[in-house]
């Protein structure tokens, strides 16, 4: 038995399709089933919140393997950033350590320090850590940005180019990014366990996940307003000036806003593998371009 947390995300969808597919039995730690869709009927579920660590010991029961992406950008009510993701990691190794779990697969980020000036890249740090220190096997998957078509970034900014004549960018827009497409993600990840037929799985610790092009926030913004067929000229707006406005809007909205600083600060933070495509071509995957996944014939 299989479990994944965070089966509802971008990576987790893609993830999901291709265990169900190669036969995998999976069980899901999810908060609300429904946002499986069509999937929940072919897989177990378990009923979990990572605000909920005594959760957790039910999903572990007779799991082997985990596969642990769920993870939180923003704070929710039931834990702020740090917990969600450091605190909750930490909770799930030691229950998996408890379980008896063989594998522990964990989601990172490139560039998660403990100084990182971002909140969730210092929490990424240290749920990794925590990953690392385990007595479990455990594999660390490192990826630059993800993305795919209608995610909440590529949505968030084709809704705001509707009525927006510039597209403003927070700071100067020059942190680079190596893009990857969330179904490639998830092709390294059946890789490495060695679910793929003819493939078999891969002993490293750690794999960074970069795609093949490097990009600045700028230069995503506007291939994505390209894609959406609404090209708009970028405004680069001072950093503390959005923080202001956002932390405004955060107050006034709560949950309902659209974007945090929190989140609008991971896009001021450089995200780049100085291996390349190098994991995920030895993981036997060819990222593919974002300007072609998004649907642009000249990319
Ligand atoms: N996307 C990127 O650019 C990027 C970059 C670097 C690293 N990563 C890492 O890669 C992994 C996958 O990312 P992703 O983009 O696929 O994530 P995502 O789309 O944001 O999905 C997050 C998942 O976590 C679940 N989740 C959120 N809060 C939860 C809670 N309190 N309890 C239980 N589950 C909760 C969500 O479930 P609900 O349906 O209940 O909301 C969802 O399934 C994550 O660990 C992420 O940190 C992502």
């Amino acid at each position: 038995m299989l479990l994944l947390t965070g089966a509802t995300g971008l990576v987790g969808s893609a993830l999901l399709r291709r265990l169900t597919a190669a036969g995998t039995p999976v069980r899901c730690l999810v908060r609300d089933p429904r946002r499986l869709g069509s999937d929940r009927v072919r897989v177990q579920i378990a009923l979990g919140d990572l605000s909920d660590p005594p959760s957790f010991r039910n999903a572990l029961r007779g799991v082997r393997t985990v596969v642990h992406l769920a993870a939180v950008i923003r704070d929710q009510p039931g834990g702020s950033i740090e917990e969600l993701n450091g605190i909750a990691t930490w909770r799930m190794v030691q229950a998996a350590e408890r379980a008896g779990v063989e594998h522990f697969v964990f989601f990172s980020a490139l560039g998660a320090t403990s100084h990182d000036r971002t909140r969730v890249l210092r929490a990424k740090a240290v749920a990794e850590q925590a990953v690392l220190a385990s007595d479990i096997r455990h594999t660390v998957f490192a990826p630059s940005l993800v993305y795919a078509p209608g995610d909440r970034l590529i949505t968030l900014l084709s809704r705001l180019a509707m009525i927006l004549p510039v597209m403003p960018t927070s700071g100067r827009g020059e942190a680079v990014y190596q893009p990857i497409w969330a179904e490639d993600v998830a092709d390294c990840v059946i890789n490495q366990l060695g679910l793929a037929a003819g493939v078999t799985g891969h002993h490293h610790e750690r794999f960074e996940l970069a795609g093949p092009q490097t990009l600045s926030h700028r230069e995503i913004v506007e291939l994505v307003l390209h894609a959406a067929g609404r090209p708009r000229r970028i405004a680069a707006v001072p950093a503390p000036l959005v923080r202001r406005a956002l932390r405004a809007g955060e107050l006034l909205m709560k949950s309902r806003t659209p974007i945090t600083w929190d989140e609008a600060e991971l896009l001021e933070v450089s995200m780049t593998s100085r291996l390349g495509t190098a994991d995920v071509n030895g993981l036997g995957v060819t990222p593919q371009q974002m300007g072609a996944v998004l649907g642009l014939t000249s990319a």
